[in-house]
């Protein structure tokens, strides 16, 4: 068979991984010709390939990034974008793709699967929002990356009394800030799913520090909102696929709780630094896992599908169930981490 894979959206801690599982199991096992769109959806629509083989993808296993160099091009904004997609792996003679992306990127799988195209899904994005699988590959790297640096700001946060505020990725979702915030003791974790009231998160800051604690950790994800009437942030810029450019919070929250509490307040903006560079072993491992189950996938002809972490094991799930709403922080976890704060 000849089989195109892309990664699509933000670039994310273990794709090169995937795709290196996808060649080396489609070549070796199945005799397939392996093929990459470059760029994500941005290659399917300009007909633009690079051939691939085991070779590409030696020593890039603790690589990060992509070799296929990834986008946020939405082919749904193109006038015919799918009918282009599905003209070019016609074209190409492409037996089937294999997609590598998050929610947007797999919305776009899920279609071209409806119309008829012979796709397979594969789960990726630090923010671990999608549904139907427990884990995406990436998450576990950045909320290393991120506990890493709230472990660093916790020293110089005590010796100057400081209220240090670590800002994180999270769009809609925050588990990187609720994993990174437990992991490494925060006094304070801010999420999407929950509007936050400046007041209380400034008063439970005092109380802390009544009770002799002067220097405290809030963790932001860049997509926390305050409740209404609290403080407004500002946020207008957009990406392809209607997602407003976020980042920032972190900053006007900084502001708000010094001048509400009086405590000396820095921010640490992490942003791309949690998407770059080596995958954790974990990651390494579930990404070679979702690459193997996806290649079998493609030679079981289970079109519309996806791979996904179910229980421990990969199993395939329908596209439709991943893409249709995203998976939000269990709200059991969060009370794990209301427990710690600001005491
Ligand atoms: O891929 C998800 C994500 O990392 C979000 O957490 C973040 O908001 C966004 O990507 C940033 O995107 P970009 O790299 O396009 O600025």
């Amino acid at each position: 068979m000849k089989v195109a894979m892309l990664t699509g959206g933000g670039d994310c801690p273990g794709l090169n991984a995937v795709m290196r599982a996808v060649v080396r199991k489609g070549e070796r096992t199945y005799g397939d010709q392996l093929v990459g769109f470059v760029d994500g959806w941005r290659g399917v629509l300009e007909a633009e390939t690079l051939d691939v083989s085991v070779d590409t993808f030696r020593n890039t296993l603790p690589r990060g990034g992509t070799v296929l160099g990834s986008s946020r091009t939405n082919p749904l904004k193109v006038d015919g974008g799918l009918e282009i997609c599905k003209r070019t792996m016609g074209d190409l003679g492409i037996d089937a793709l294999i997609a590598i992306g998050g929610e947007d990127t797999l919305g776009v799988a899920h279609q071209l699967a409806n119309a008829g195209v012979r796709v397979v899904g594969v789960p990726k994005t630090i923010d671990n929002d999608l549904s139907a699988t427990e884990l995406t590959f990436g998450f576990d790297t950045a909320v290393q990356i991120a506990t890493e640096a709230i472990d660093r700001l916790h020293t110089t946060a005590e010796s100057h009394n400081r209220v240090m505020v670590v800002e994180v990725m999270g769009r809609h979702a925050g588990h990187i800030a609720v994993w990174a915030g437990i992991a490494g003791g925060a006094s304070y974790i801010l999420i999407p799913e929950e509007p936050f009231d400046i007041d209380e998160v400034c008063a439970a800051l005092t109380r802390r520090h009544e009770l002799g604690n002067y220097a405290s950790i809030v963790v932001v994800s860049e997509g926390a909102v305050p409740a209404e009437g609290s403080f407004q942030v500002a946020r207008d810029e957009k990406d392809a696929f209607g997602h407003v450019r976020l980042g920032g919070i972190g900053n006007t929250l900084a502001s708000e709780i010094e001048s509400r509490t009086g405590f000396e307040t820095r921010v640490t903006i992490l942003g791309h630094v949690q998407r770059g560079g080596t995958p954790t072993s974990f990651d390494r491992v579930l990404a070679t896992r979702f690459g193997i189950a996806a290649i079998d996938a493609v030679h079981q002809e289970r079109w519309g599908e996806m791979v996904a972490l179910q229980a421990g094991n990969i199993v395939p799930v329908p596209l439709a169930d991943a893409v249709g709403t995203l998976k939000l922080v269990d709200p059991d976890l969060y009370d794990v981490a209301r427990v710690f704060f600001a005491g």
